[in-house]
């Protein structure tokens, strides 16, 4: 059986689509995850983009030891440099080097001629190689690009040294015969490409990016480029989970499987979305909330007869919580440690006491905690007071008083601790979540804007957990999300408004109150 290699781009192709930035602590908590789900290399960033990416692919290259930890880079010096600077101390470095091969791109955006983008990969993959041993090339647009061509850029790529060719269908425009026969043309044709790995990056702008990268396994790809929740460019990229799972279900089929821990694919789909505050649709295979949610009668009598009916995959194979044994406020720190780790999560006993804390004081006002509610308190453990990578502010208590007279306002009183200080302040609003952002706003003296808002039940029962997500416009237009957790979902909308301006005021680096 062929072992395919994954190569996550979550946190550089994913984390450019709008809406999915994520700042350095974030990153390295999701490179930990990829590393827990058992991706081959995760792809850090594009170092040269700017200072701070720099420093996130720099700080994941120190954060993960199993995983390959690749920088992305033109094909000039300066990015090349750059990006060795970033994964030179990772234990397994990659520097992928990308160059456009389509005639549109090479004449209206590159301006270059087909000898020259030759002499280019030729000149810097060499380069690349002289500095690491592990490089990939990248022909953008390779999918339009004319083949023979495109099989003498890559020719000339492993020639210089790369060790992966990567074949991206950079406008997501290819269809899974088409994809296929180029692997099989080039593979004809690349010299020295029985020694390399070929890899494909589909995006998915007509929805075929699964279909065109699972068919490119078929014609001979040995990688497989791929983002969590399949985040990305405009419509996003093929999507790690419905590979993984398609190859892992229809193994015999493909003839292939990846190295990928499954169980943990839905911690990373929910890590992910909680930190960057873009929900998962309902029906998104694998990772939806009604992915393996049975609703007709028939279907039901079917599964509950014999699974196999109606399920080609188990719930449990992907680490989707059972939410079979359940904690309640009488349960210690042993009962919770261990039932968190049977669901996947090994915390170190600060984290878990973090957990602790809130999983108490919840379990005051829930009855039954299941799997899922100590999920969401796990993934928003970084939002809590009590974790070191809080931010500035912190919630103490709030109070709302509504009246059912459209003529009474609703007031709402907030009280915040900030570096020590308490600030308090009453807003009336047009409800409790509008007078209570308006409240912290004044208290704190600053001028944001919120972008949206959106709250969403944990579990199903009437005391469920409420998450919240916002996402505010700072003044200098740089838009940060902020999520929060509470039984109370005016409290889990005014933490997630906090933890927000939190994220604000740590990039901001001004921690000190208004006088
Ligand atoms: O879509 C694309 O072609 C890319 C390359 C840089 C690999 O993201
Ligand atoms: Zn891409």
């Amino acid at each position: 059986m062929k072992r395919i290699k994954i190569f996550d781009t979550t946190l550089r192709d994913g984390e450019q689509s709008p809406g999915c930035s994520m700042n350095l602590p974030e990153k390295i908590e999701m490179a930990k995850q990829l590393e827990r789900l058992g991706v081959d290399i995760i792809e850090a960033g594009f170092a040269i983009a700017s200072p701070m990416d720099h420093k996130s692919v720099k700080a994941i290259a120190g954060a993960v030891s199993k995983c390959t930890v690749a920088s992305l880079a033109r094909c000039t010096k300066g990015d090349i440099d750059a990006a060795w600077d970033a994964v030179k101390e990772a234990k397994h470095p990659r520097i992928h080097v990308f160059l456009a091969t389509s005639d549109i791109h090479m004449e209206y955006k590159l301006k270059m001629t087909r000898e020259q983008v030759l002499q280019r990969i030729t000149d810097m993959v060499g380069y690349a190689k002289s500095l690491c041993d592990d490089i990939e090339f990248s022909a953008e647009d390779a999918s339009r690009s004319e083949p023979a061509f495109l099989a003498q850029c890559f020719s000339n790529a492993v020639a210089a040294g790369a060790k992966t060719l990567n074949v991206p269908d950079t406008v997501g425009y290819s269809t899974p015969q088409e994809m296929g026969a180029l692997i099989t043309y080039l593979r004809e044709h690349v010299e020295g490409i029985e020694n390399v790995d070929i890899s494909t990056h589909c995006h998915n702008d007509l929805g075929m990016a699964v279909a065109n990268s699972l068919a490119c396994v078929q014609a001979g790809a040995t990688q497989l480029e791929c983002t969590v929740n399949g985040i990305g460019e405009r419509a996003g990229n093929a999507s790690l989970e419905e590979i993984v799972m398609n190859l892992r279900t229809r193994r015999t089929f493909y003839n292939a499987d990846t190295g990928i821990n499954t169980k943990q694919i839905y911690r990373s789909s929910k890590l992910l979305s909680s930190i960057t505050g873009v929900a998962i649709a309902p029906s998104k295979a694998i990772v939806g909330a009604n992915a393996f949610a049975h609703e007709s009668g028939i279907h039901q009598h079917g599964v509950l007869a014999n699974p196999l009916t109606y399920e080609i995959m188990n719930s449990a194979e992907v680490g989707i919580p059972q939410n079979t044994m359940v904690l309640g406020k009488h349960s210690g720190k042993h009962a919770l440690r261990e039932k968190l780790e049977s669901m996947g999560y090994e915390l170190t006993d600060e984290e878990l006491e973090v957990v602790f804390q809130r999983f108490k004081s919840m379990a005051d006002k829930k009855k039954n905690i299941t799997g899922s509610d100590l999920e969401s308190l796990v993934l928003h453990r970084r939002n809590t007071s009590m974790s070191t990578q809080s931010g500035a502010c912190r919630l103490i208590g709030h109070l709302i008083n509504t009246s059912t007279s459209s003529s009474l306002p609703t007031t709402s009183y907030v009280k915040l601790e900030r570096d020590g200080l308490f600030l308090e302040d009453v807003a009336v609003g047009s409800g409790p979540v509008d007078a209570s952002f308006t409240a912290i706003n004044r208290m704190l003296g600053i001028n944001i804007r919120l972008e949206s808002f959106s709250l969403n039940a944990v579990t199903d029962d009437k005391d469920a957990i409420g998450e919240a997500i916002v996402k505010v416009k700072a003044p200098n237009g740089e838009t940060y999300t902020g999520t929060g957790l509470s039984t109370d979902i005016i409290e889990s909308s005014i933490r997630a408004y906090v933890n927000g301006i939190n994220k604000m005021l740590e990039d901001a680096g001004q921690t000190e109150p208004k006088e």
